[in-house]
This record gives structure tokens, sequence and C-alpha cells, in this order.
């Protein structure tokens, strides 16, 4: 989704700053755009497309600016093209860029233009240069008239501005939006998404919702809601160089599929004893908290909602309590009854996704006993707000299809279910055998990549549909629900997700001799129900490709069985995972899409 950066510095800011947009190409866009204010003149320069295509018009003009903003847009509010690409400015003067929505934008339109402005694009955020230019014209000082401004608008924001006549000064505010602070040498940054700027500062602060900051090349300061100057805490940063570069793979979701071993390795490390789940993993106080939990209530949004219904079942077996699952987008518009006792979990890869952070607010006015977050990305909003979490440890996922973020999900969900038993003193031969499995995991996962083979002698019959059904039972559906996400998202194939017992409910009608048809048959208690099922679509001619293993005995005739590693009853759902992805990356490779950035599809969601 859209990307902000800023930058004042003692050297040329526009390699910065296309850099930085570069970096943050993975969050999903569909324009840039960067202004420069240099010394003799502004420069705005736009381009719907790629970075690179504004890249090039930035070189042919070999601009020299000491300060500068730019942004990436994934279209909200009008359609995808030059006019609507930021920045965005008022009068030659104030130029920003916006990332989120402004929900009162008719309303500040039809006051512009009783005041005169002339709107020029369909955004709501252009509405943000003209009332800043606005306030400017009492207040004379674009801080104030930043802060001014601001009173103005409902909704989520991140902004950076510039202003023609200040020279060496951008300016920022942050509201539901994520911003920070980067400190460099004699260079200071804005920036929505660390990564924009992990390479030439480690050291940033995170702004808080009502926090405005100025920065000039020797000085960065951040002032609250209040206009009082305050210290936001310092954060270190590292990011590896090969965090954010594909290095030998052909994309980040390759990269990323076959990082996972090591990723559940981080996830798991420091938080699993020799028979069970340490003490206070999700932070202090937790394991006592933990005690009192009778339900469980997980809200998320996509592959991170997947996550929670595959977990479920874990929550059900070795906690013994019922658990509850919403997608964060319908959660709080449902009036949900909290009963006593109930803890509140949030999932998220990228811990900015405004349909979860929303719920997640929601809950804090709800008597929940607490809200736990599982969160890959330490410094989000979700991993503030919330009273326990614990990290997935995956390192920065890129590729817009969540591969390694679902994975180490689910080992994280898995360890919350072991230490909220621990804390009930419940099931302890179950919670040995599943941090048994889980150690286990890593191992078996470079086995299921050894099916590579395989699954590519598949791959042709599938890319050549263009539907798809997946089938699983029981924890195996979610499972099923997650490749269908993941063939969707980034091949455009329609695939679909159905509990195997529902086909003949209707979906029984699809099969034919064309579609294709995805199993999950692991050695589970439902594995022979499972195979009735399959031979409803063997007897209508369908096409049966089925991952199982040496109990799911099963004769095709059209079609083929992956043989998958002997696993664990609790890693079992994180390695039938993996052969899925595989199948997805693979079809899509043969389809030729942009499958790390796939078309419509943001990377991380900040808007409702
Ligand atoms: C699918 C995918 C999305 C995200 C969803 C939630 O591959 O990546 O469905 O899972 O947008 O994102 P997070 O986990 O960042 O809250």
């Amino acid at each position: 989704m859209c990307g902000i950066i800023g930058a004042a510095s003692s050297r040329s800011v526009g390699k910065i700053l296309i850099k930085g947009l570069q970096l943050m190409e993975y969050r999903g866009y569909d324009s840039a755009g960067v202004v420069l204010n240099k010394e003799e003149e502004i420069l705005r320069l736009r381009s719907l497309g790629k970075v690179s295509k504004l890249e090039d018009l930035m070189i042919s003009k070999k601009p020299r600016a000491l300060s500068g903003i730019a942004h990436t847009r994934w279209a909200t509010h009008g359609a995808p093209s030059e006019e609507n690409a930021h920045p965005h400015g008022s009068h030659d003067d104030i130029f920003i860029v916006h990332n989120g929505i402004i929900e009162n934008h008719e309303e500040i339109r039809d006051f512009l233009r009783k005041e005169s402005y002339e709107v020029t694009s369909e955004t709501d955020s252009e509405l943000i240069a003209h009332l800043i230019h606005f306030y400017n014209k009492d207040t004379k000082d674009t801080l104030k008239a930043l802060m001014r401004a601001t009173k103005d608008l409902k909704g989520a924001y991140s902004i950076a501005a510039v202003s023609q006549k200040e020279k060496g000064k951008v300016y920022a505010a942050r509201q539901k939006s994520p911003l920070l602070v980067g400190i460099g040498i004699e260079e200071n940054f804005i920036a929505s998404d660390p990564l924009a700027i992990v390479n030439i500062t480690e050291k940033f602060h995170m702004l808080e919702d009502g926090d405005f900051s100025v920065i000039t090349k020797d000085d960065a300061v951040i002032f609250d809601n209040t206009g009082a100057k305050v210290d936001r805490d310092e954060l270190k940063i590292e990011a590896t160089a090969t965090a954010t570069t594909k290095g030998d793979y052909k994309h980040f979701m390759e990269k990323e599929i076959y990082e996972q071993p090591e990723c559940i390795g981080n996830t798991i490390n420091g938080r699993l004893g020799e028979n069970d789940v340490l003490d206070n993993v999700f932070g202090l106080g937790s394991s006592d908290a933990f005690r009192e939990v009778k339900r469980i209530h997980f809200v998320a949004c996509g592959t991170s909602l997947h996550a929670a219904k595959t977990a479920r079942k874990w929550f059900e077996d070795i906690c013994e309590i019922p658990c509850y699952i919403d997608f964060a987008s319908e959660y709080r518009y449902r009036n949900p009854i909290v009963e006593n006792n109930t803890l509140f979990v949030t999932i998220s890869q990228s811990g900015e996704t405004a349909d979860t952070l929303a719920a997640l607010n929601y809950a804090k006015e709800e008597k929940y006993i607490g809200i736990v977050s599982i969160c890959n990305v330490p410094t989000s909003t979700m991993a503030r707000e919330s009273d326990w979490k614990v990290f997935t440890n995956a390192g920065p996922e890129i590729g817009v299809a969540s591969t390694k973020a679902f994975t180490t999900q689910l080992a994280a969900l898995l360890i919350l279910a072991l230490s909220i038993a621990k804390s009930q003193e419940k099931n302890p031969e179950k919670r040995k055998q599943a941090a048994q499995d889980l150690r286990e995991t890593p191992a078996l996962i470079e086995k299921a990549f050894k099916l590579k083979d395989e699954i590519n002698s598949i791959t042709n019959n599938i890319s050549s549909n263009d539907n798809a059904l997946f089938l699983g039972r029981g924890m195996y559906f979610s499972i099923a629900q997650e490749g269908a996400l993941k063939l969707k998202e980034i091949s455009y194939i329609h695939a679909e997700a159905y509990p195997a017992g529902e086909l003949k409910h209707g979906p029984l009608a699809l099969v034919d001799e064309t579609i294709p048809v995805i199993a999950l048959a692991p050695e589970d208690s439902l594995v022979e129900k499972l195979l009735s099922n399959l031979e409803e679509v063997k007897a209508r001619g369908g096409t049966l490709y089925v991952f199982g293993n040496s109990s799911s005995t099963i004769e095709i005739k059209k079609g083929k069985f992956i043989n998958m590693p002997e696993c664990g009853d609790f890693n079992a759902p994180i390695v039938y995972t993996i052969p899925l992805q595989i199948l997805a990356y693979e079809v899509a490779c043969l389809r030729g899409t942009d499958l790390d950035q796939p078309r419509n599809l943001a990377k991380s969601v900040t808007v409702e």
C-alpha cells in the first residue's frame, strides 16, 4: 500500500528518495512521485507505473536538491493516473504526500471550493495541501498551519510536507497510519516503512498518533498534539543486506518460501524448554494472566485469519477452551458479545492492517481480560497497542503473498496454546508432544521442499485451467483455504476451498473432467472420511491431485498422488502448507504474472 519517504540532507536527496520508494515497492502501488525542493525552484515529477519510470524521468532532469518528499500510491480515491499521483500541491508552494483516507473529504472539498481553491485531482489527499496553504495565510508558519489543518481531518493519515519557501525542511504528521523519523549523519528522514531507509540509518523514532515532526539536515524535532516538544524512544532496526534483496532467487516469494525452516527456528528459539513452553514468553505477567482464560476471540484478515482458523483445534485440544474467530473487517460491526474471561488475540504479519487495528481498538473498550498480538514487525502499532505479544521473527516479508508469515504464525499460535494450557496445568503429555513436533518442523519442511519436481509435473495442467478446487477436512480445510488464496492472488486462477464433506452439498456440480481438484489427505482421524469424499470426485471423472501419505490409500487414475513426509500431529498442518505454496508459485511463474506484486493488491493494507 502507499509509501512515504522524505529527506533533508547535506547531500542531494533525489537518489535517496527514489531508492526509498524502490525499497517500498513490495507494498504494492500503481503510481509514484517526488518533489525536490531545489534552490531555484520546486520540481515535481510523477508517473504512472513502476518507480523505475520515475527514476528515468528524474535522471533526465539531473536535479540537485537538499530536501524533498516522495510517494508510491495505491489508489483509493480516484483512479491510478498521473494527476492523482502524489505529491499534491497548492499554489506551487505547499506540497504533500499522504497515506490513509480522509473520511470527511466531501466536506473539506466544499469548504475549499468556497475559499476559491481549485482542486485538480480526484484524491482526498490534495485537499490536505490546500488546507495547509489556507491556514498558512494566517499563521505564516508551516508547522502551525499543518497542525491547524490536521484538526479538520477525520480519518487516518500520515503526511509529509514541504514548503517551496523553506529549503532544507520537511514536516510530518501522524494519525492512525505509521510514520517514523530516521536519524542520520548530517541528514534526517521521514518514512512510513523503516525498510525505506534502513540501508542509510539504523536509528529511528516512531511517531505516535497526534505527533508532528520537523526535520532538517541537523535536527529532527517531534511535537505532540499540544505542540509541546517530546522525546520518543529511540529504536534500533538493523536490516541485513540479504533481508531486502532477492539473492539468487527469481522472486522474493520464492526466497521467502525457502527461508521457512530458518524462520520457524527463529519463532521457536528461546521460547521452548525441553518438554514445554517457557514461562511468560508473551511478556511479563502473561503466564499468570493466562490462568484465567476461559475462551479466546481471534481477529485477523486474509492469510493471518487462516492461521487462526487452522490453530483453533490446538486451543480446543490442548487448552480445552472454545474459540471464536472473526474477520477483522466484520468484527466490530456486529457488536460482539464478550463473555467474562475472554482473551482477545490479533494476528498480523505487518501489525499495521487497518481493519485489524480498528478491531483491536474496539476490543480495548470491551471487557476482555487482555489483548495478545502475534505479529512479525516489532515496531508496529499492533505490537505497541497490545498487552502481551510474541513476534514471529520471520524477517521482512516482501512478497505480497504471505508465505513465511503464515507458517511462523502457526508456530507462534501453537506456542500460545501451550502457554495457556501450561498456565492452566492442562494436558502435559500433549504439550510435550507439541513442543517436540515444533522442534522437528524445520527438518520436515526441508523434506517437503524435495517434492518440487513432483509438484512441477502437475503445474502445467493447473496453469492451463481458469478454476481450481481445494479440499481438506478439519484443520486441513483451513490449509486448503490458504492454498486457494495463494493460487488465486498470484496466478489469477479462480480457486475455492471447501471442507471435503461439503462437496456433495453444492460444489460437486463444478466437478468435470477439466477442473483440477487438489486435496490434502494427511494421516489423521478424518482421513477415511476424506477419501470417501474424493471417491465422489473420481466418480464424476474429476482430476485429483492428492497430497497425503501411506495411509491415504486412494487409487488415482486421473491426476497424481504426492507422498508427503511423515509428520507429527502438531506439525503436519505447517508442513502440508509448503507444497501448496510451491504449487501456487510455480503455476504463477508459468502464467508469467508479476507475482511479487500481483495486480490490485498491496502488502500492508493500511486503509479500511
Ligand atoms: C495474502 C496476504 C493477505 C494478508 C492480509 C493481512 O497472501 O498476505 O491476505 O494476510 O492482508 O495482513 P497482515 O497479516 O499484515 O495483517
